[in-house]
């Protein structure tokens, strides 16, 4: 697609072949494919904190052999009230191919659904959805079980605000996996509008003992309308500790899209056991960044950088 906003924005086939260049480009880091002249020109816009995403899209670029820009959304035009699709087209009229975007406030691509400023890749948008961040899962699920079918992975946490929650939900189901959301009544969504293959649980316990693989989530105060609420015994009633899967005989794969808040969703012994799968996530992310960026700027679509629909 020219606008990665959505898992829902790709068909199986396609998901399936990002999982196959991401392997391709982890068995061969040496690859370079944009290594050819003129160079691709691919931005990061962040108008929200990262550290994995735009990093590790940064690196991706630089591995490509594409140029990286680093657009910085405070010294910019959209300070003067400049409207993203006008900052959009900008970039596109300098040559920049691809832009990926994060913002907290959800759905704010979904404007540009039928007419892209420029290529869009979604770094992640309020509560909405991650979907790089989920795909990077999905590679790093098939690394350690190569087949997911009928498998169950528990996503525990603070889920209704979490955007690549939200994007798992849509991508995993697919390759046969069932999901249990998992947390305290507050942060699970309403019964009613869960896709097939996903339920939910306020017993975490029980919701350990179902797993073959546990995917931890940090509470996003941020975007909480009451951020002062205590996470002191969080970790004793709904985080989970090494000491935990040990007592319930659970010793299976641990991930944590990151951010990770040692103390509160799981305990320092947790984080630096060979359970925790978080940095292999990291390490993952660059190889699955290059598979998406690619295949966007693989994509000839015409339409991109039209104004009122008209080529400039
Ligand atoms: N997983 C993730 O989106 O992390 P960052 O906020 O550090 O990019």
């Amino acid at each position: 697609p020219s606008l990665l906003e959505s898992i829902d924005d790709l068909s199986l086939e396609q998901i399936e072949v990002l999982v196959s260049r991401s392997q391709h480009f982890k068995n061969n880091p040496q690859l370079s494919p944009f290594n050819t002249t003129p160079k691709p020109i691919i931005a990061t816009s962040f108008l929200e904190n990262s550290t994995r995403t735009k990093h590790s899209f940064a690196v991706a670029i630089r591995r490509l052999g594409g140029l990286y820009l680093d657009f910085n959304a405070e010294t910019s035009s959209l300070k003067k009230g400049e409207s993203l699709e006008e900052t959009f087209l900008t970039l596109f009229y300098q040559g920049v191919n691809l832009c990926v975007f994060r913002s907290s406030v959800s759905n704010q691509l979904a404007q540009f659904k039928d007419a892209p400023p420029i290529k869009l890749v979604n770094g992640g948008d309020g509560v909405n959805e991650h979907p790089s961040q989920a795909l990077l899962d999905l590679f790093t699920l098939l690394e350690l079980s190569p087949d997911l079918e009928g498998k169950t992975i528990s996503i525990i946490g603070d889920n209704i605000h979490s955007r690549v929650a939200h994007s798992l939900m849509k991508l995993l189901p697919q390759y046969g996996m069932k999901i249990i959301l998992s947390g305290p009544k507050e942060f699970l969504p309403d019964a009613s509008t869960l896709p097939p293959n996903v339920e939910l649980s306020t017993n975490r316990d029980e919701t350990v003992k179902r797993s073959d693989f546990i995917y931890l989530l940090r509470i996003q105060k941020e975007r909480h309308a009451d951020s002062n609420n205590s996470d002191d015994h969080y970790l004793e009633t709904n985080g989970v500790s090494l000491d935990l899967l040990k007592k319930l005989n659970k010793l299976v794969p641990v991930l944590h899209p990151g951010p990770a808040n040692i103390g509160v969703e799981l305990d320092q012994a947790l984080i630096k056991s060979s359970l925790y799968k978080g940095y292999l996530q990291v390490e993952n992310s660059i190889p699955m960044r290059m598979a998406i960026i690619e295949a966007m700027l693989l994509n000839n679509d015409s339409n991109i950088g039209r104004i009122n629909g008209e080529k400039f």
